[in-house]
């Protein structure tokens, strides 16, 4: 199947970023086990990181079109913010893990809030790295159980 793999803003800095919010590994070393992964257990995955809303709108719009089973993502800032985003997720109707580093809930009021926590399919936060390759095996197990 194939599985597509989003990183909203500032997530591009990952590895000096925060490091102690967000560990020390970078968004390639990421990507990298994710991809490995998913070739190892047979599938396809790609992996987007954008700063800008709308190509990240642009990118879930074209997935459907595309053929793509399942979105992993971590829309970063926003999550906290972005209606337009969640929006086309709902368009698209692919089914989609929300994913984030930190424990939001153990940091400020704002981060306590998601656009996306209702439609995901599920929601991993707080493990740091780990939560994309945990929500990549949830992915495929949904893919494959289908
Ligand atoms: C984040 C949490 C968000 O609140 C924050 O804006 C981010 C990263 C995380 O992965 O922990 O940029 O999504």
């Amino acid at each position: 199947a194939s599985i597509l793999v989003l990183h909203g803003p500032n997530l591009n800095l990952l590895g000096t970023r925060e490091p102690g919010v967000y560990g020390s590994q970078t968004l390639d070393d990421i990507n990298t086990s994710l991809q490995q992964a998913a070739t190892d257990a047979g599938h396809h995955l790609q992996c987007l990181q954008s700063n800008a809303e709308y190509e990240l709108i642009e990118r879930i719009h074209t997935a459907r079109p595309e053929g793509i089973n399942f979105i992993i993502f971590n829309p970063a800032a926003f999550t906290h913010t972005s209606v337009a985003l969640r929006d086309a997720l709902l368009a698209v109707d692919i089914p989609f893990i929300e994913v984030h580093l930190s424990n939001v809930y153990q940091r400020d009021e704002f981060r306590h809030h998601s656009f996306f926590s209702d439609i995901a399919k599920g929601v991993i936060c707080g493990l740091g790295a780990q939560g994309y390759l945990l929500a990549l095996q949830a992915a495929i197990a949904a893919l494959e159980n289908n």
